[in-house]
């Protein structure tokens, strides 16, 4: 197992004993030796049967060493640097936005004109959204890729690419990128070659002479798209094959069981990072590996693959960090941080696609009871390791909590998950939400959730309706989101859009290649002209953007918000009220929340116990006021959030 702190041991022991630095090895070979074993070892495991076992190998160290030579001089330098500083990214500092290049500002030239506003909203860390060749049509937003080596000229090119890496390293930020692992565009040059009848490419991909493979398989795989791309395999008349394609039709599900689909992969991931991407955000992790008779989700050696990827990236370009987009319950999500729990062997970060999903959910029930009840049951993350922490991404929102906790907090599940389905499509007496099905699936009665951050929190129906106190209310759910995602202990990811309060666009509507794909309409195209008001104070665009600014700025300030593990739930005993403790060296803020739309009271002794002899014993550090305790109680507006010192 790597221990990032042993390796710095070992290094400074060396240069104690040799009296040089580096003086043995290159760091790349030092880094080699440190972790041969451990790649060898889940190497064979995986491909210790096949044919291929020893030539592929050779060829991962070819390619590792190629690619570390090819790697600039900046970026070693920025290895060496986060190298002494492990766990780098799990501090408050960071504060992210995920956008679509083309959306946001036309291209990558574009994307530089608009440094100022990431600087003036205080983000310092960008998602682009898939920038790869991808197809003109089917391309899934960009997920679809057929040349991981090139930038679709829809964006720019490489270099501009690299540009746009290094003009945010010289100004501190980051930039993370998706690296789509699990599948490839059926116009890929693999597929191209499978569909010409190459078999050794043919062997990339899971590809059936035989429909009975495939139907059984199909026996206990679940449906992504069932609505627009049913089933998990699609007909290849080239190739006369069935091809496993899980996603859309178009998108080739690559084979990791064989040992020169990871080689290629691993080498593709090589190439970017010598670009300058400091985080992969590796797309559908749960999906890489299958086995016939299985969910082909979460499998052991899918957590292998993974492992492998971080391992030898971690040879060449040790200071990159990897994100599992790993959409499933939270005891499946905890695993991909690796099986130690020391520190991570697998991924850096994970998607905390379960507070997500509860923190919409506590906004339709207006209570906390199942929030709570997830949370006291949390599952524990290795040292070294942090959340992606976010209220709306470019997909769908899936409640993927567990009914258990649905069921503890006396709701039945089946029916309660019907409810939020209902709620957040606006066929719910009272609801405030406007959002979209996404995937209704007859087999399970099943449906996710499309629809903007604004839209869902009310805003849209509000302003339609003339609503002032709706406007307000639905003001309010943002902001409140927002603060909790900044101060739960992670890098909070802004969605493009949300920090002006972007509504629904239903334009996707229109375009035959989105039309059949609702998520499009959280996609909308960045609009300018409404980003100007947020200098208007009393326009919705001020009220968010501008409490967004505070928080973010308030947050760098805050040392216990960086993660440390440092999370503790605290029982407000009022279900509507959600609280939670941040403390590190001795210092400690406390972030409590009411979630219903009407004043409510906490015993002030159950946040800080202090309250009981001194009725000022708290201060709100994102007013700045000094709050006063009455009869005991910390009183509450409608949706508001504290963030509080006992000074
Ligand atoms: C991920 C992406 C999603 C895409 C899917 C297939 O879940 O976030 O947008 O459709 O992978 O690549
Ligand atoms: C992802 C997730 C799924 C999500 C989909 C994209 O990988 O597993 O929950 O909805 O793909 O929409």
């Amino acid at each position: 197992m790597y221990n990032p702190t042993a390796h710095i041991t070992l290094k400074a022991l060396e240069t104690k004993v040799f009296g040089k630095e580096n003086g043995l090895r290159t760091p790349f070979e030092q880094r080699l030796i440190a972790l041969f074993s451990d790649i060898y070892s889940r190497f064979e495991q995986l491909y210790g049967q096949h044919p291929s076992f020893e030539p592929a190998l050779e060829l991962l160290l070819q390619k590792m060493l190629a690619a570390y030579k090819a790697r600039p001089k900046h970026l070693l330098e920025s290895d060496a640097h986060r190298e002494a500083n492990p766990g780098w990214f799990c501090n408050q500092e960071t504060t992210a936005m995920m956008l679509y290049v083309d959306r946001f500002n036309n291209d990558l030239k574009g994307l530089l004109e608009k440094m100022d506003y990431f600087e003036e909203l205080g983000v310092n860390m960008l998602h682009l959204m898939p920038l790869f060749d991808s197809p003109k049509v089917k391309n899934d937003g960009g997920y679809a890729v057929s040349n991981y080596r090139q930038v679709n000229a829809r964006f720019g090119t490489n270099d501009d690419l690299v540009e746009v890496a290094k003009k945010l390293k010289q100004s501190n930020k980051l930039l993370m990128l998706d690296f789509v692992v699990n599948h490839t565009s059926d116009e890929h040059e693999w597929a191209v070659k499978a569909k010409a009848g190459d078999r050794f490419y043919q062997n990339f991909y899971h590809t059936f002479r035989d429909r009975t493979i495939s139907l059984l398989y199909e026996q206990a795989m679940p449906e992504v798209f069932p609505e627009s791309a049913p089933g998990n395999f699609t007909f290849n008349k080239e190739m006369n094959c069935w091809v496993m394609t899980v996603f859309n039709e178009y998108q080739w599900d690559l084979n990791y069981s064989n040992p020169y689909v990871f080689v290629e992969m691993l080498d593709n991931v090589l190439f970017q990072a010598n670009m300058g991407v400091d985080i992969f955000r590796m797309d559908a992790v749960a999906f890489v590996w299958k086995q016939m008779g299985t969910s082909c989700q979460n499998l052991p050696q899918a957590h292998i693959v993974h492992q492998l990827f971080k391992l030898c990236s971690q040879v060449v370009a040790p200071g990159v960090a990897f994100l599992a987009e790993a959409i499933v319950s939270p005891e499946e999500i905890v695993k991909y941080f690796g099986t130690s729990n020391v520190w991570s062997n697998e991924h850096d970060m994970a998607y905390n696609a379960t507070l997500m999903a509860l923190l919409w959910n506590s906004l339709a029930t207006r209570n906390t009871r199942v929030m709570k009840a997830s949370l006291r049951d949390k599952p524990k993350k290795p040292k070294g390791t942090t959340w992606v922490n976010y209220v709306r991404c470019h997909d769908d929102i899936g409640m993927g909590f567990e009914d258990r906790h649905i069921a503890e907090s006396e709701y039945d599940p089946a029916a309660h998950r019907k409810f939020l389905t209902r709620f957040f499509t606006g066929d719910f007496e009272g609801s405030f939400a406007k959002g979209l099905p996404f995937m209704y699936n007859p087999k399970t009665d099943d449906a996710r959730i499309s629809g903007s951050m604004a839209s869902l929190a009310g805003l849209e129906q509000a302003l339609q309706e003339g609503n002032e106190l709706g406007v307000k209310r639905a003001i309010a759910r943002i902001n409140l989101l927002h603060g909790i995602i900044l101060s739960y202990g992670g890098i909070p990811v802004i969605y493009s859009g949300d920090e002006i309060a972007m509504l629904n666009d239903y334009s996707f509507l229109e375009d035959e290649s989105k039309k059949d794909d609702n998520r499009w309409v959280h996609r909308p195209i960045m609009d300018w002209a409404l980003a100007e008001k947020r200098k208007k104070p009393d326009t919705p665009q001020a009220q968010v953007f501008r409490t967004l600014q505070h928080m973010i700025a308030l947050r760098k300030s805050i040392d216990e918000f960086g993660d440390h593990n440092n999370f503790r739930l605290i029982e407000t005993s009022n279900e509507h009220v959600f609280a939670f403790e941040r403390s590190w060296k001795g210092k400690s803020t406390v972030v409590i929340a009411n979630f219903k739309d009407d004043d409510q009271y906490v015993y002030s002794h159950l946040v800080f116990p202090q309250t009981m002899v001194n009725p000022f014993g708290m201060k709100d550090r994102l007013s700045g006021n000094q709050l006063l305790i009455e009869e005991g109680m910390l009183h509450f507006e409608p949706y508001q959030l504290y963030w509080l010192t006992n000074g």
